[in-house]
């Protein structure tokens, strides 16, 4: 089933609009949802990004990893992003996840970053091996890297099952012209681009086009790699965070994304319990309307 772009607005209008939730009772809600255009496939609204799971799998970083995933798990995550790009964070994840018996609760993403085929076919079957399962739900080009040659393996492999979906990722500006050109010349489900409150060239073409075609999208840097946090300081929250169920600057931050209308899913990294539990709350409680997003981005403006 393929969504238009009148259903995706109606369904992100519908969790503006959603009903406000005394304080007490956040953190206990079930997470907002959002629908994949390409399947109806409906995943919570926010995800986690694992770019900085590194080091071997004896170190002392690996309690505050497994506290991590078993905090995301439990407050409902589900959407994960990796790469074999990011040292071995798919090596890391999969251990946890194993260990954990999460796998089959979680929805998985990682990516391909060879030009060649065959590097190509070698980098993703050592996914799978380092992953686990016979099949996972995201594919993606990273960073453009080989896309047509990847792509080809990539469609044959979602025909037979092996994902669900397949995409290509970027987190520069001076990519969003290929990107636009892959979009239109492909069929792919996803694209994962850079959007935040700090950064929101994005809008101006990919997201919009992603609508019109029926892509899902997920999104890198929500936070421009903390240079958001950089921004506000410590500076209290203003009023209008009341009007969305923010309760902190991160929250701030990721309902701006999740309130465009292409269901944007930010997927935002961190490697710590607390913050991953904050970032789940984000997908809780009432989002940003226009009023309030332009409101947001004057906001940011006057600080950065
Ligand atoms: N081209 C690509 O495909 C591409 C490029 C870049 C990123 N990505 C993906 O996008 C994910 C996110 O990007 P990113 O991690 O580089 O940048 P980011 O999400 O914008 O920012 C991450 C930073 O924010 C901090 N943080 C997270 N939650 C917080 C909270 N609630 N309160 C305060 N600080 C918080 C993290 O620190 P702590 O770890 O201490 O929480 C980390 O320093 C990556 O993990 C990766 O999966 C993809």
């Amino acid at each position: 089933m393929s969504l238009t772009r009148r259903d995706l607005i109606k369904s992100a209008a519908g969790i503006a609009a959603g009903v406000s939730l005394p304080r007490s009772l956040l953190g206990q809600e079930p997470l907002n949802m959002t629908t994949i255009p390409s399947s109806g496939q409906q995943v919570p609204a926010i995800g986690i990004g694992c770019r900085n799971y590194r080091g071997s799998l004896n170190s002392e970083k690996m309690s505050v990893f497994k506290e991590t995933f078993a905090t995301f798990h439990r407050g409902g995550g589900k959407v994960i992003d990796t790469s074999p790009n990011y040292g071995n964070s798919e090596e890391i994840i999969g251990y946890i996840m194993n260990e954990q018996g999460i796998r089959d609760d979680l929805w998985i993403a990682t990516k391909v970053d060879r030009e060649g085929r065959q590097d190509g076919i070698e980098r993703m079957e050592n996914s799978f091996e380092l992953l686990g399962g016979e099949n996972f739900e995201l594919m993606q080009v990273h960073n453009l890297r080989g896309t047509a040659i990847q792509l080809e393996t990539m469609k044959a492999w979602k025909e037979q099952g092996r994902f669900r979906y397949i995409g290509i990722t970027t987190s520069r500006d001076a990519q969003y012209n290929e990107i636009e050109q892959v979009m239109t010349a492909h069929d792919i489900d996803f694209i994962q681009v850079d959007y935040s409150l700090g950064n929101r060239n994005a809008a101006e073409r990919l997201l919009p086009l992603a609508q019109d075609q029926g892509k899902g999208v997920l999104v890198n840097l929500p936070f421009g790699r903390g240079r958001l946090f950089n921004a506000v300081g410590d500076r209290p929250l203003p009023d209008w965070a009341n009007d969305i169920d923010a309760t902190t600057w991160a929250q701030v931050f990721l309902k701006y994304v999740m309130s465009h209308p292409s269901g944007a899913i930010p997927i935002p990294g961190t490697t710590k319990p607390h913050h991953a539990e904050d970032n789940l709350n984000a997908a809780r409680g009432r989002l940003p309307d226009a009023a309030l997003r332009a409101e947001m981005e004057s906001f940011i403006d006057q600080l950065l």
